[in-house]
This record gives structure tokens, C-alpha cells and sequence, in this order.
């Protein structure tokens, strides 16, 4: 027997039912999106590698070890996106839409990392973002925080806690990372090899460690916050007093530093410890400089991506009755001379009932089989067009989830019901 090829390891296939849990997750946040006024943006899969290493970071661990990196048949050196603002501020940046503009924008979609596979964290996992441009004041970070929330709220998601900090900016960081170089330098004996090697490029990534045998090191480093300027301090005080004001609860986590290099100002984490390890659901901040550092003109930035498996899981496990989407009707065809005007009527139906779903079966069988298989499918209702059905011009309609006798409706009183059905979920049947 031939070998059989399966999926590559920490890339996955959704199924359903579960697929009804992404599109049930995926029409909630698009509505909270557009509530907002934010409008969607495509971008492609593969970009130029250097587009990451200039953005995210060269001593990151993502461009470091993590991204699906290949030549293509022109020799270019492309990368498969382990991110999407990168992706976004090029496209701002070509197409001109940044300078000048406040722009709001979404997107969603597959990315790529090459990480060890573990629960909730993936190699190919599924984002959903959101970037805004040319908004300077901590309003617009407020906002993007909120529209976080109102997110969690649309799913029907509690018990997340949201953690913030400030990086300030790429000076007082500077001024900063001195002294935490020096500090770390001195108890260089107590850090491993991972935080010492990260001590030259990218030493505030040791503050991120989960190293239990250098949190004391880390807990006693010197913080950010006393190396911040008046405008800094002024900036994030807002964005916590709006929090305040709105009433969402947060955590100041002077350690959340972030793993991708271009955040200033306002950093942002919701986290649950529902997921074990990997309990980061979404987040983000600022990134005032990176418009700049990848040839745009100067352009403040703000946007988050949240983990669609992430929160997928948390939504599978929640007691939170989600309304998936049942098909309305199964049509059971009886009879080959059936099969035909049963299809045409499908067709009409679906054309006179908008909203309606309407599953046709096919590939023949008897009535039991038929039955069998609508009550499986998770309809609402039966319909049965047979030899009688033809004759009378009635269509049989059979509630699938409650006891109840067989009706047998015109087209138009069909139609009338099936609205009904639309209207009230289903609890019309019967
Ligand atoms: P990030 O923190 O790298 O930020 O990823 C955002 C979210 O994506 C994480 O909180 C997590 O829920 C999910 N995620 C990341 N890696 C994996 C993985 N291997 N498997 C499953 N889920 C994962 C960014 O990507 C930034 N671009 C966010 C942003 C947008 N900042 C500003 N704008």
C-alpha cells in the first residue's frame, strides 16, 4: 500500500462542526469591527524576507529561528508571514494610504511560525488584526483597547485579564537598556545561556524569560518606568484613566515587553490561564516607528492581532451557548421521478426564502435511509416531495426535533413557514 501523506506537523485542518465555532468567532468580531468603522484589508501570504527582519526584528526569536524561509525559482528570498502589521504598513507605504490620513483597518488570515508544537500553539495558526495609522494621542489606543473587550464581549468570553504596559520611546528605551545591561552584566552569573546570549542584541527579551530559576534576578531588575519622559508618563496615564473611566479592569505588568521589536509607547496582552502555557489570546501597542523604518514617512501606529485557535478553544469550553447555524430543512427525495422537481423546488426555495438553509439529498436511497440522515444533519425540519407530494402539489414537511404529526403545505404556505422558521430559529416547528 502506498504511504499515506498527512498534514505537516502543527498545521491543522479545521472540521466541522468545529468550522461553525470559526465562523460563529469570525462573524462576531467582523461585526465589532465594523461597528468601529474599521474596513478590511487583503494582503498576500509571501513577502520579501528582509520586510520581517527590518520590522519584527533581527534578534527576535521569530526572525531567528522561527520563519518559513525559501528562494523562490527567481533566487529571491522569501518568507511565508509570521505576522500581519509588517505585511500592512507595506502596503500602506505602496499604495500611499498612510501619509497624512487616519486609517482604521482589519484583516485575517493564516500565519507561519516555526515553533515547537504544543497545545495552542501552532505552525500554522490563524490571526485576526486590526491596524490603525496617523493617530498620535492615547484616544486611538484606548479605543483599540475597547474594541478588545467589546470582542470578548460579542463571544460571550469572560474571566480575561488584560495586562498593559508602556516601552516608552526609542530614546528613554535606550537610556533604559543601559542600565538594565549593566544590572544584568552584574548577575550575569544567574542568568542561562538563552538570556545571556540575548543580553548583547535584545536584552529587555530577558525580562520575558520563564526561566523559574531567574525571576528573583528579573524581579529586582531596574524598570522602565523610572526612565520615562513627562510626555510618556502623561501618554499612559491617559490610556489608564480611560480604561478607568470605561471601567475595564487591567494589570500594569512593568515585564510585559513583547516578542516582536517594534513597539513603543502603550504594549498590551489579554491573557487566561484556561489554556495553560499558551495563554495569551491577543495582543498589541504601539508602533510609532516602524511606518519610518521601512521607508514611510513618520506615521504613528496601533493595532493587536488576536489568536483565532486560541480563541476557538476558549469558546469551545465555555458554557456560553453559541448560536452555530443548524440548516433549516433537509429535502428527503422519494423516488426517482422525484429527484428532478425536487431540485427545481430546492432552487425556488432558496431564491423566495432569503437566509434559508436547505440541504437537497443526493445519491438516492430509501425513506429510512433519507430520514436517517436529515435527522444526522442537525435540520430543523424535514421536507418530503414523492409520487403523492407531485400529484397533490403538496410538499410534506416533518419537525426533526420535536414530536409531531406530518404536514403537508403548498409551496407559498412552505415558503410562509420556512420565513417563520428564519424568524424564530426554529422554535415555530411543529
Ligand atoms: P503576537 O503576540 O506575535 O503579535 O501574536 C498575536 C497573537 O497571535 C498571540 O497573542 C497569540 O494569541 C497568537 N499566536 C501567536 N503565535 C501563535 C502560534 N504559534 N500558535 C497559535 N497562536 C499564536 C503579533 O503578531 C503582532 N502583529 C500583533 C500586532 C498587531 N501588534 C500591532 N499590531
Amino acid at each position: 500500500m502506498a504511504s499515506r501523506i498527512q498534514a505537516i506537523r502543527g498545521m491543522h485542518d479545521v472540521l466541522p462542526p468545529e468550522s461553525g465555532l470559526w465562523q460563529y468567532l469570525e462573524d462576531r468580531v467582523r461585526g465589532v469591527l465594523q461597528s468601529y468603522g474599521y474596513a478590511q484589508i487583503r494582503m498576500p501570504i509571501v513577502e520579501i524576507t528582509e520586510l520581517f527582519k527590518r520590522s519584527i526584528g533581527e534578534v527576535t526569536d521569530i526572525v531567528e529561528k522561527e520563519m518559513y524561509t525559501f528562494e523562490d525559482r527567481n533566487g529571491d528570498s522569501l518568507t511565508l508571514r509570521p505576522e500581519g502589521t509588517a505585511s500592512c504598513v507595506r502596503a500602506g507605504i505602496e499604495h500611499g494610504f498612510l501619509h497624512n490620513q487616519s486609517v482604521r483597518l482589519w484583516y485575517q488570515g493564516p500565519m507561519f511560525r516555526h515553533e515547537r508544537p504544543q497545545k495552542g500553539r501552532y505552525r500554522q495558526f490563524h490571526q485576526i488584526g486590526v491596524e490603525t495609522f496617523g493617530m498620535r494621542g492615547p484616544d486611538i489606543d484606548l479605543e483599540v483597547i475597547l474594541l478588545t473587550r467589546g470582542i470578548w464581549q460579542a463571544l460571550g468570553l469572560e474571566g480575561l485579564t488584560l495586562q498593559l504596559n508602556t516601552l516608552g520611546t526609542p530614546d528613554e528605551r535606550a537610556a533604559y537598556r543601559e542600565h538594565l545591561v549593566a544590572y544584568l552584566q552584574d548577575h550575569a552569573q544567574s542568568l542561562d545561556e538563552d538570556s545571556r546570549r540575548r543580553l548583547e542584541g535584545n536584552p529587555l527579551r530577558v525580562l520575558d524569560s520563564k526561566n523559574s530559576e531567574m525571576q528573583q534576578v528579573i524581579a529586582d531588575a531596574p524598570s522602565l518606568m523610572q526612565f520615562l519622559g513627562e510626555e510618556s508618563r502623561r501618554h499612559f496615564a491617559t490610556v489608564c484613566s480611560g480604561l478607568d473611566d470605561c471601567g475595564v479592569a487591567y494589570v500594569v505588568n512593568p515585564r510585559l515587553v513583547r516578542g516582536l521589536d517594534y513597539y513603543t509607547l502603550t504594549v498590551f496582552e489579554w491573557v487566561t490561564d484556561q489554556l495553560g502555557a499558551q495563554g495569551t489570546v491577543c495582543a498589541g501597542g504601539r508602533y510609532d516607528g516602524l511606518v519610518e523604518q521601512l521607508g514611510g514617512r513618520p506615521t504613528p501606529a496601533v493595532g493587536f492581532a488576536l489568536g483565532v485557535e486560541r480563541v476557538v478553544t476558549l469558546l469551545r469550553d465555555s458554557a456560553v451557548e453559541q448560536e452555530l447555524d443548524p440548516l433549516h430543512a433537509y429535502l428527503v427525495v422519494a423516488g426517482d421521478a422525484a429527484v428532478r422537481p425536487a431540485l427545481l423546488l430546492a432552487e425556488r426555495l432558496r431564491d423566495r426564502v432569503p437566509g434559508l438553509r436547505l440541504l437537497t439529498h443526493c445519491g438516492g436511497g430509501g425513506l429510512k435511509s433519507q430520514f436517517k440522515k436529515a435527522d444526522r444533519s442537525g435540520a430543523i425540519c424535514a421536507l418530503v416531495v414523492g409520487e403523492d407530494e407531485l400529484a397533490s402539489g403538496r410538499i410534506g414537511v416533518k419537525a426533526l426535533r420535536r414530536e409531531s404529526a406530518q404536514q403537508n403545505l403548498s409551496e407559498d404556505e412552505l415558503v410562509a413557514f420556512l420565513q417563520r422558521q428564519i424568524v424564530t430559529r426554529g422554535e415555530g416547528v411543529g
